[in-house]
Parts: structure tokens; C-alpha cells; sequence
């Protein structure tokens, strides 16, 4: 259990301007992305996040050569001479498994640890499998590794048609990296169409790979013998300003929040205006939340983007639970995605939930409690509960916050929250838990 914690006195107005990263989920795939390419390539605008952390200690396991320093990070990948990614940085990090497609595409062999499940789900990686398959590769699972091989001389992967049962984010950005150096044309069918997904297409098409459609259901990738150094900034992370537009909203505060590309945030504009807030664009590149007295209840499906996204479910729910009426919440996305209800419920919000649906009742007030942190995102949803609430809430478990938001509390206190960090005394381990029943 680790022992820092999140402090939150609620009840306090935020104002001011809050600083977006470079987006958590459009760095670490771009960071893999950097494998396919034999020379120097340099990324900006990186968050300083322990995922990132763990994916340059990965990268230097199989031979890349990095300079991290802050939100910039250069890489030379011309002597990758290992394809076997470590066990024990994997274990750490899922993303990892996007190593495969560019080490196949370079060496023609990948050894990457399985990646488990995590707290939201099982997490398989089938459509990934399926798709190197069609592209020739022989993927073989032992003992929790997947051995990846292209067979015959030159090893080189062949283009194909790929059909995604599920338009899943990982499998279009893993064999999307894999065609850019495969024989041929592959086309991507069902595609996932998130701006990470965007992001990383752009980046390898400044590498000089030949990509078209992303952005839609269908990509089609044009393999080409060699890929060149580039220069790219990450995109700003739109989960963290939909973070921010809800803490915004959760305590009647007027901010503004950027840089954001608003396209990238639609869906969840839409929910907070259909809540009463407004949501002004400001400037080139900033939106400005306008907070309302009372917030009406909505119903939210998460849905692949352009859908509601599945990031921000647990963030809406905090704000719904303050909300007058019954708003319905369906998690459609992963298996385990609500566990983030009892830790709110501890904290006076009346939800129940059955399977992948919560039905969120608004009452009137949060009340401050201690609280455990089971995933990211369930994570900022209890220091947005806790921005609310009435006294004090502590926020345990914090390395699931610090993997995914860069400096959350700083950002917040910036803002005028009552947030600190802080070493919990020994003896209050699992005080959090302290109301549950033993497992
Ligand atoms: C990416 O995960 C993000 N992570 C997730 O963000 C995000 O929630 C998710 O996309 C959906 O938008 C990164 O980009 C590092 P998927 P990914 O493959 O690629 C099923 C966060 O909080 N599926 O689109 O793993 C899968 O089980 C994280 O920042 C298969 O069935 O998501 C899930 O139900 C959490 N077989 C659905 O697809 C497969 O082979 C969507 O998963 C692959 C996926």
C-alpha cells in the first residue's frame, strides 16, 4: 500500500487558468512508434508521467538510445538489437505490448510478455494476434510471452485486409506500425478513430510512412522499405481538460482549460452544456467552463469516439451525483469500469449499480471521507468528489493517479483548490478500507 495521499477540503471556488500535457495515450504509442524508425527522432510537448517513465526504461531494454529530459524526448533506434522486452518493466506497463508490431516490422521477431488484465478489465489482445497473422507472422503464446516471428529470408511482414471485430484503439495503432514496413498495402477495416490514433498516423507519415483514413474506420497503409527521422508534439491530452472542465463544473467555478482541441472533446461538451454548464471556446486554442447553479441529470453509453469516451465515465459520474434527477450511466467499454461507485458511495452519493449500468440519483451534498483509488480514472473521480464535498476527503493509492495525470494536485491548488499531498502515518494503512468487510 503506499502511504501518499491526497488531502481535499471541499467547498472551495477554483479560478484562474489551468496548463493541459501532452496527452498520456498519444505519447506512449507514438514512444513505440519510435522503433520503426533507424535513426534520431525527436517528440515535444511529452507529460512527465510514470507510464512514460517505465516506456523509456522499456525502450532502453531493447537497445534505444534516449535523452528524456522534461516534456522532451529524443530517441535513436537504429541498433534495436533485442526483441525481448522485460517481464518485470512490462508487468508495469500495458502499453508495452505496442513494442511488437514496430520489432517485428524492424527485426522480424518480437518477445513480448502478455500483458494482464488491470482493474478495469481483462484486457485481451487477440485482435492485435489476429491481425499480425493475417499479415504473415507466426505469433505463438508460451509461458505468458507472445512469440512473434515474420518466417522465410528477409522476414518481412505482407500487407493484408484486416477486419476489427471491435474498433479497438491498441489493435489499429499496433498494426497500423506494423504495415507502415510491411510488403504491400494493408487496409484497416473498423479502425478505431480516436485522435491518438490520428496522432500516431501523423507522426509516422512524418517518418515518411504512406497512411490514409485515419481518423476514420478504414486506414489504408501503403508499406515502404525505410522510415526517416521527424520531430513531432504530442497532442494535448483531452482526458485531462475534460478533467479539468468538470472540476470546473463540480465546484461553480468559471476556469478556462487548455491548450485543447475542442474536436477531441465533443461528445463531453455536450453532456456538461446538456447539464446546464456553457462551454465557450476562448482564444486558439482554450475553453472557458461556465459553471451552472444546479446541474440537471443526463444519461451517458460510453462508446468508441466519436462516442461519449469511457475515460471520462467516472469523472461525469462525480459531477451526476450533485446532480437533480436520475441520470443513468452504461459502461460499455470494459468489463470492470465502475469501481470507483462504492468509493463515491462512501462519500454520501446515492448510486446503485448492476453490471455495466449505474443509475446515479443526485443528492445534495458530497460529505468528505477517506477514500481508496482503484484506476486512473477512478482515481479523479474521488478528487473531483472531494473538491466538492463537505470536509475533508484523503485519497489513498495514489500511483494510479500519478501514472496517468501530471501534477493533478499542483494543477489544482494553482487553481485555488484546498489539495495537498501527503505521507499518510503507518498506522492509518487501509484506514480507507477501514468500513469494508475483510475480502
Ligand atoms: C486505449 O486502451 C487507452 N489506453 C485506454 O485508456 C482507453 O480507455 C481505451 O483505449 C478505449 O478508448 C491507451 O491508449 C494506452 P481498446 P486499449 O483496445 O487500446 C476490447 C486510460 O485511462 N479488445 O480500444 O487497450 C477491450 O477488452 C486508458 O487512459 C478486445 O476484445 O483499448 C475493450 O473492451 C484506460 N480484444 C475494448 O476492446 C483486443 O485485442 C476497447 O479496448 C483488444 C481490445
Amino acid at each position: 500500500m503506499d502511504r501518499s495521499a491526497l488531502e481535499i477540503i471541499g467547498g472551495h471556488g477554483l479560478s484562474g487558468h489551468v496548463r493541459v500535457s501532452g496527452a498520456k495515450n498519444s505519447a506512449l504509442v507514438i514512444m513505440a512508434g519510435m522503433l520503426l524508425c533507424p535513426g534520431d527522432c525527436h517528440i515535444s510537448n511529452v507529460p512527465q508521467l510514470e507510464d512514460i517513465n517505465n516506456m523509456v526504461k522499456i525502450l532502453t531494454a531493447l537497445g534505444v538510445k534516449i535523452e528524456h529530459q522534461g516534456s522532451s524526448l529524443k530517441a535513436n533506434a537504429s541498433d534495436i538489437g533485442h526483441s525481448q522486452a522485460p517481464y518485470e518493466l512490462v508487468s508495469k506497463l500495458r502499453a508495452s505490448f505496442f513494442a511488437i508490431g514496430p520489432l517485428l516490422s524492424r527485426l522480424g521477431v518480437a518477445h513480448i510478455p502478455l500483458p494482464g488484465g488491470c482493474a478495469i478489465g481483462a484486457r485481451p489482445v487477440e485482435l492485435h494476434v489476429r491481425g499480425l497473422r493475417a499479415m504473415g507472422a507466426t505469433v505463438l503464446i508460451e509461458h505468458g510471452v507472445v512469440k512473434a516471428s515474420v518466417p522465410g529470408q528477409r522476414g518481412r511482414l505482407q500487407g493484408a485486409k484486416i477486419y476489427l471485430d471491435c474498433p479497438s484503439v491498441g489493435a489499429t495503432e499496433t498494426l497500423m506500425m506494423a504495415a507502415t514496413l510491411a510488403e504491400g498495402k494493408t487496409v484497416i477495416d473498423n479502425a478505431a478513430q480516436e485522435p491518438e490514433v490520428i496522432d500516431l498516423a501523423n507522426f509516422c507519415i512524418a517518418m515518411g510512412a504512406k497512411i490514409e483514413g485515419a481518423g476514420t474506420n478504414t486506414i489504408t497503409i501503403e508499406g515502404v522499405e525505410t522510415l526517416h527521422s521527424a520531430e513531432w508534439s504530442i497532442i494535448p491530452d483531452r482526458i485531462e481538460a475534460g478533467t479539468f472542465l468538470v472540476a470546473g463544473a463540480i465546484t461553480h467555478s468559471e476556469i478556462t482549460v487548455g491548450p485543447v482541441v475542442p474536436e477531441h472533446l465533443t461528445a463531453v461538451i455536450a453532456k456538461l452544456e446538456a447539464m446546464g454548464c456553457k462551454v465557450l471556446k476562448e482564444g486558439s486554442d482554450a475553453l472557458r467552463l461556465i459553471p451552472a447553479a444546479a446541474y440537471k441529470a443526463v444519461d451517458i453509453r460510453t462508446l468508441p469516439f466519436p462516442g461519449f469516451p469511457t475515460d471520462m465515465q467516472a469523472q461525469l459520474m462525480a459531477l451526476m451525483t450533485l446532480a437533480e434527477g436520475n441520470s443513468i450511466i452504461t459502461e460499455t467499454m470494459f468489463e470492470n469500469r465502475l469501481q470507483h461507485v462504492a468509493e463515491l458511495q462512501r462519500m454520501g452519493a446515492n448510486i446503485r449499480a448492476q453490471g455495466d449500468t449505474a443509475l446515479v440519483t443526485g443528492t445534495a451534498a458530497l460529505s468528505g471521507a477517506p477514500v481508496m483509488a482503484t484506476d486512473l480514472r477512478a482515481s479523479a473521480a474521488l478528487v473531483l468528489a472531494g473538491l466538492a464535498a463537505q470536509g475533508k476527503t484523503t485519497v489513498q493509492e495514489l500511483r494510479h493517479l500519478d501514472r496517468g495525470y501530471e501534477r493533478l494536485d499542483e494543477k489544482l491548488r494553482q487553481l485555488g483548490a484546498k489539495i495537498e499531498r501527503v505521507e499518510l502515518p503507518l498506522e492509518s494503512e487501509g484506514q480507507a478500507g477501514a468500513a469494508r468487510s475483510p475480502a
